[in-house]
């Protein structure tokens, strides 16, 4: 695969057929990765739970459905969208976070499995429904892991899951209403690179599953590290398959019966899969530096402003390297919004082939959590998206448009 096309399709071709600013996701590589996860843990009964909040187009959730990939979801929209794609209810997981016992029942109708993070929520479950119904228990392992703190949330004051401290709590709800516990869950964070992590938090899990007779299911949760450029540590995946395995077959022979081991992975399937194409509408020449300023800007792209992360440009309209320059990329809303951030994490300059304006520039890793957090800031309209899939580039997702943003408005008399 060339930098500068997918699936032989140019980038700069895809540009100027569908505009800029468009969203292109490499279906191949998805399928790539799914295959990586399953064959890191071929020895286990695994199941693959997509976390569809990294990036919900239908075509990809049905992409997913189509590889044998099952879905996890946080919201009662996401769990329509997964129906849409075809999923049925006992497919799909939804794990929410201190969402209403409204929600809840919604999804325990559909036929969903659930995972329950608090203890009043697991208390309503178990009157509500006794052992009629089985759910998931989401536990917090007290483990640090993730990229940054915003995105960790396993350690001991994340306000996800139940403390494996209030063990005791827990078992007494469970034991009151003759609850039907039919796994546990743990999610350590995103960006999580050193394998301890996950293997302190699946023992803190697999110990406390011995107190539990009805299990069938071990989740994981999700947050393996994919690169974002060149050298990047990344969750060494056969390591993790191999120590995380082993701890689950051996757990399963002392339990007495071997479970389903889940993990609900987003960024690992589709971070890399996704390109973001931008136009530089003017380079600026500063007496210090030399931005390029693109038609997107935080509204669309956003990790790097709210998390330092690291995405890697390029000028996708221009493969010649004889002239290179550094460029600060920067967007058009009225606020500090700089993607060209520094692998330690600050505002800086990329070296890139000469810029001239209206070339293409390319952002990587946009595939997850990027349209999935877009907004319409500053009155912009959020940008297509589309597939390339079988050598083809298929439109997922129309460009919006005036009327996108005042649909909703109510015209009153001021
Ligand atoms: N399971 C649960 C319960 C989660 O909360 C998440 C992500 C995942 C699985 C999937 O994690 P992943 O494999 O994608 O790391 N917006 C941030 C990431 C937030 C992650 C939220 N939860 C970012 O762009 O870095």
């Amino acid at each position: 695969m060339s930098y500068y096309s997918i699936q032989n399709i140019k980038l700069t071709d895809l540009a100027n057929q569908f505009g800029t600013p468009l969203y292109v996701y490499d279906a191949d590589k998805i399928i790539e990765k799914i295959s990586i996860l399953r064959d890191s843990f071929k020895n286990v009964n695994l199941k693959i739970k997509y976390a569809c909040k990294a990036n919900t187009n239908l075509a990809i959730l049905k992409l997913m459905r189509k590889h044998g990939v099952e879905i996890d979801v946080v919201s009662p929209e996401e769990l329509r969208l997964a129906m849409m794609a075809g999923y049925e209810g006992s497919q799909i997981t939804f794990t929410p976070s201190g969402v209403s016992f409204d929600e809840i029942e919604l999804a325990a109708e559909l036929g969903t499995r659930i995972n329950l993070d608090n203890l009043d929520v697991l208390e309503k479950f178990g009157q509500r429904y006794g052992n009629t119904k089985g759910a998931l228990i989401r536990l917090k392992p007290h483990v640090f892991g993730g990229g940054n703190e915003k995105i960790m949330t396993a350690h001991p004051e994340s306000k996800f899951g139940i403390s494996i401290h209030q063990k005791a709590e827990i078992l007494a709800i469970v034991e009151k209403y003759d609850m039907k516990i039919i796994g546990l869950h743990q999610h350590t964070g995103s960006d999580v690179k050193n394998a301890d992590a996950f293997t302190q938090a699946a023992s803190a899990i697999l110990e406390m599953a011995f107190s539990f007779k009805d299990l069938e299911i071990i989740d994981l949760g999700g947050g393996f590290k994919v690169a974002y450029k060149d050298g990047d540590i990344v969750t060494d995946m056969k390591e993790v398959g191999e120590v995380l395995s082993n701890a689950f077959l051996d757990f399963s022979k002392k339990y007495g019966r071997e479970l389903q081991l889940w993990f609900e992975p987003g960024k690992f399937l589709v971070s890399e899969a996704g390109t973001f194409l931008t136009t530089a509408n003017t380079v600026k020449v500063d007496p210090i530096k030399t931005f390029v300023c693109v038609n997107s800007g935080l509204n669309h792209l956003g990790r790097p402003m709210m998390y330092g992360s690291y995405h890697d440009i390029f000028n996708a309209s221009n493969e010649d390297k004889s002239e290179q320059d550094e460029y600060r990329v920067v967007g058009y809303i009225c606020e500090t919004d700089t993607f060209s951030w520094t692998p330690e994490g600050k505002q800086g300059e990329r070296l890139m082939n000469k810029v001239t304006a209206g070339d293409i520039i390319a952002m990587k890793n946009a595939g997850a959590y990027c349209f999935s957090m877009a907004s319409q800031y500053n009155s912009r309209l959020l940008p297509a998206e589309v597939l390339v899939i079988d050598g083809e580039a298929k439109l997922i997702r129309k460009r919006e448009t005036f009327d996108d943003i005042v649909r909703n408005l109510v015209s009153v008399e001021i």
